[in-house]
Formats: structure tokens, C-alpha cells, sequence
């Protein structure tokens, strides 16, 4: 395996799974095969008739010795697809899982000049292994198919959704196998297989299995959902992993988002991520340091820095003062941007301290160095990393919150109209059946457990007053918090 797996996005399939792809892949004999990024040659050396590219000359040297009968291209696979006029009767492999933060740089470029040329458009947030599938599709003959290895981001990332739409439009199926257990025991990602048939035809919807784990055999396992595309796009904006629920208990989520009274998180309160000091043990004090340093009080702000200090639903005067207690580091430094600085903190604003963090990326990008911006008193606060379930809790203490947190305000009225808005009943809301279940559908999971909501998918929290659950509704909804928490690992 090449030394740098995270830059290569090296890691090696399992054979047996490798040969359940190639199997499928390849028809005939006579079948030209492609793998766009060969690694150690387990997939063409499978079958005698195929050309591998890959960028690593290791791999390339152990891929020549592996699959002595296939052609090995030493070769960034995008340049070399741009420049070959071959066409292939299938493509079959495991691309490298690069994240954009990686993939960058001329790479990055070629990739996506290449995709877009094609008329497929990725963001620059794109992990690598998107494109490879975009790009390996493209030199198919009509009738051609692919199969890979991919990564489960598939039924949620946003740029999964251009990918998808190429295939839609460019294959007669398009087969999605959801597999629970996982295919890399060392990775923390959760790996799919993704099945397109039939190049040149296009499909309106997208077949889903749901596995528990992947069984090789003659044929691909059955499909448990027929997804219209119509609905992946529209109401549930390029995301398959909603059906990964039950069909009747998705439909009885979709009963409650299309009644009257439900609306979404970002209907009704602005969802904003909290601010970012860009010197964190500088700008946070505890209580001793502030008085030691004789730092006035109404330069201080008692911040919640990360969901530890988010316990219950309400966070008031007494959890803040239990911090301050505990000599916690709960103290925003805030230093309004046209105040006059008081000599006690233009002191400790000349520290080393204060010289390091002044010299900090986000300190010296802004004027004046010290101010941090963006600090708000949020009504709300939301954990958006979570094991269990994302908590919102109402900001009594009227703290300030960090990045760690999202801050939510509220813009309206909540499910009457035109009354008064009442924070219990968003509280009660967000912690229903219905609220819990919809962090599963909108959020996504990050590895290990976790449930991440970004400030778009927060936004998009279904919110069902209490009164639309019965029990036998709130039953359902429970089974399906329980399905999507098996999909990420917990409990
Ligand atoms: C996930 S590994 C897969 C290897 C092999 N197909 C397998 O499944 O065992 C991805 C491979 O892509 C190669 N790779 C990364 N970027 C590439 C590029 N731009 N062009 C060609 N190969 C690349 C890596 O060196 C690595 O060997």
C-alpha cells in the first residue's frame, strides 16, 4: 500500500469484493474493463482484457506483477482520460476517497475541468471519488456498465448529487447497495456499492438495497426501494438516505411535514453558527485570571464554549454561575471595536500571550485585531455533534456561544400564527419523536458514532407540534430514530 494512504485515498478492497464487482462488471470475455485508479491490480487482474491508471509508481510496479496480462498506465487518471480515445464495455473499481481539503491543486483542477466539460458541475467541497466515477462513466460505449466501491457520503453529500444526476441521465439503472456492516473495518467512512447499467439510456428512479452485509454471490442483492428521482430531488433535496427507513414509517413522516401546522427550524429562527475567536485560550478567561488581571466586568461575557456545557434544555443564571464557581474559562474577552481600551486590559493585550494571538490568522485579518466578531446572545443554542440526538437548549443565561455551537434566534411565531413565540414549545418540538427522527434525515453521519447537523441542515428540521403526534405515529417515528442510529453505529 502506497506510504501516503489519507493523500492517495489508498485503501485496498477486500478481494472478495473486488470479484463480486468484476463479475458484474464484465459480460464477455472479449469485454475491455477499466479501473481508473488500479491500486495493487486486484481488480484487473481478475480479468485478462483491462487497462488500470494509477498515480502511484509503487502501486503501478506491484499492479504489473499482479495482472501481467492487463495494460498498467502509470498516469493521474483525468489527464489520461482527456487524452485517450478508447472506449470500455465496463469500469469497475474502488476510487481514492479524498476529502477537498487534500484534493486540491492541479488535481483538483484537472478533475473537475474534466467533469465539467462533460456538463457535470462539482463544488470545490467535492471528495475525489465522485468525479473518478464521472469521468470513468464517460469513457464507456453504449450499453456499457460500472460498478464501484464508494463511500456512504453517497446518501447524503451534497456533491453526491451531481454524480447521481450524471448517471440518472446517462444510464438505464442506477443501483445503490446500502450495507450496514462495514466493508473497511479500520475506516471510520461507511462504504456502498454503486451499480450503473445500460450507458446511454437514462432511468427515473434509483434502485436502493439495504444490507446488513455484503454476501457475494451471482447476483446483485434485491432491491428494496424503488427511489423516483423525482422525490430524491424535490423533497429531500438529493438524499437517499431517508429511504433507508421503513417505507411506511417515511411515509408517515412526510404525512406530518406536508400538515399545516409543521414547519421548518428555518422557517422560523435564524440558525447561525457562534462566533470564532481566533485565539481561544487568549480571548476565553476564567474568573481568577479576570480579576487578577483587574479586566473590568462589562468587557466580559460569559460564553457556552461547547456542547459539555450544554446539559439540559435550558441553560440559566445558575448553570452560568456554577461555571464562574467551578473557575471555569467561560469568559469572552469583548472588547467593542470603537471602545476605549482601560489600561488594565490594553496590559494584557501587550502579553506574550496577546502578542502571539494577535499574530494569529483570523486576529490579524480584522481590524482591530481584538475585537472578536459576531458575538451574539442567542435565544437558543444547538449542539451540532452529537452521539445521541442534537440538543437545543434555551439561553436564559443569555450567554454568548462559540463555534462550537449554533446559535438560534427566533424569527416568529411558533405553530400559532401570529401569538407569541414560547421557547418551551420549540424546546418540546426539537426533543419529539418527530424532531429526533428529522436530525437523523436532515443531519449526517460523521464516523464513529457521530451525527452531524450543519447550520443548512438545521435549518431544515422538521418541527410537528405535540399535539399532531399520537401514540401510535410516535411509535413509528421511535423505530425509525432506532433504524437511521443502527445506519450510523449507535446503540
Ligand atoms: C482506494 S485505492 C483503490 C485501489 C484498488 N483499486 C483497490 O480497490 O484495492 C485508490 C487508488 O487511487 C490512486 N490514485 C489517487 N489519485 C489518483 C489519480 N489522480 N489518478 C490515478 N490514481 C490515483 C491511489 O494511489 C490508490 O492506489
Amino acid at each position: 500500500m502506497p506510504r501516503d494512504s489519507k493523500t492517495l485515498g489508498a485503501y485496498f478492497t477486500p478481494e472478495a469484493i473486488a470479484a463480486a464487482l468484476v463479475r458484474w462488471a464484465v459480460r464477455n470475455p472479449a469485454d475491455l474493463l477499466l479501473d481508473p485508479s488500479s491500486g495493487d491490480g486486484r481488480f484487473i487482474a481478475l480479468h485478462p482484457h483491462s487497462v488500470g491508471v494509477e498515480r502511484d509508481p509503487a502501486s503501478v510496479a506491484e499492479a504489473a506483477g499482479r495482472a501481467p496480462h492487463a495494460t498498467v498506465v502509470e498516469a493521474d487518471f483525468f489527464t489520461w482520460a482527456a487524452g485517450d480515445r478508447r472506449r470500455f464495455d465496463c469500469a469497475a473499481g474502488n476510487p481514492p476517497f479524498i476529502r477537498y481539503q487534500r484534493f486540491a491543486g492541479v488535481a483538483r483542477r484537472v478533475a473537475l475541468e474534466y467533469c465539467r466539460r462533460l456538463g457535470v458541475t462539482f463544488s470545490g467541497l467535492s471528495s475525489s471519488w465522485a468525479p473518478f466515477i464521472v469521468a470513468a462513466a464517460s469513457k464507456l460505449r453504449p450499453g456499457g456498465r460500472i460498478a464501484f466501491v464508494v463511500p456512504a457520503e453517497i446518501g447524503h453529500a451534497p456533491y453526491a448529487v451531481p454524480l447521481l444526476e450524471y448517471l440518472i441521465a446517462n444510464f438505464g439503472s442506477v443501483h445503490v447497495v446500502a450495507i450496514k456492516e462495514k466493508v473497511f473495518p479500520r475506516l471510520s467512512e461507511d462504504c456502498w456499492l454503486l451499480f450503473a447499467d445500460n450507458a446511454g439510456c437514462r432511468t427515473d428512479n434509483i434502485r436502493l438495497s439495504k444490507i446488513e452485509r455484503f454476501v457475494p454471490g451471482a447476483s446483485l442483492p434485491p432491491v428494496a426501494e424503488q427511489v423516483p428521482v423525482d422525490a430524491w430531488r424535490t423533497r429531500w433535496r438529493g438524499r437517499l438516505r431517508p429511504f433507508l427507513l421503513p417505507q411506511h414509517v417515511r411515509c408517515t413522516y412526510e404525512r406530518m411535514a406536508a400538515d399545516s401546522d409543521a414547519v421548518r427550524l428555518g422557517q422560523i429562527a435564524q440558525v447561525g453558527i457562534g462566533y470564532v475567536s481566533g485565539a481561544n485560550s487568549f480571548f476565553h478567561l476564567r474568573p481568577s485570571e479576570a480579576e487578577r488581571l483587574g479586566i473590568p466586568d462589562e468587557f466580559l461575557l460569559p460564553s457556552i464554549r461547547n456542547s459539555r456545557y450544554v446539559a439540559g434544555s435550558v441553560i440559566d443564571d445558575a448553570d452560568v454561575g456554577n461555571w464562574l464557581k467551578r473557575d471555569e474559562p467561560v469568559f469572552l474577552l469583548r472588547i467593542p471595536p470603537r471602545a476605549e481600551v482601560p489600561g488594565a486590559v490594553r496590559a494584557y493585550l501587550d502579553t506574550a500571550e496577546g502578542r502571539r494571538a494577535k499574530a494569529a490568522y483570523k486576529c490579524r485579518h480584522r481590524t482591530p485585531w481584538y475585537t472578536v466578531p459576531d458575538v451574539r446572545r442567542p435565544e437558543f443554542v444547538l449542539t451540532y455533534m452529537s452521539g445521541k440526538s442534537p440538543a437545543l437548549a434555551v439561553n436564559r443565561g443569555r450567554c454568548t456561544c462559540t463555534n462550537a455551537l449554533l446559535a438560534v434566534d427566533l424569527r416568529s411565531g411558533l405553530f400559532d400564527g401570529n401569538g407569541a413565540v414560547s421557547g418551551e414549545r420549540l424546546s418540546t418540538a426539537w426533543g419529539s419523536a418527530a424532531g429526533r427522527l428529522s436530525c437523523e434525515l436532515e443531519g449526517h453521519p460523521l464516523g464513529g458514532g457521530m451525527l452531524k447537523l450543519e447550520p443548512g441542515e438545521a435549518r431544515n428540521v422538521l418541527l410537528v407540534p405535540d399535539e399532531g403526534i399520537d401514540r401510535r405515529d410516535s411509535g413509528l417515528l421511535q423505530d425509525g430514530i432506532e433504524t437511521m442510529r443502527q445506519w450510523r453505529h449507535v446503540g
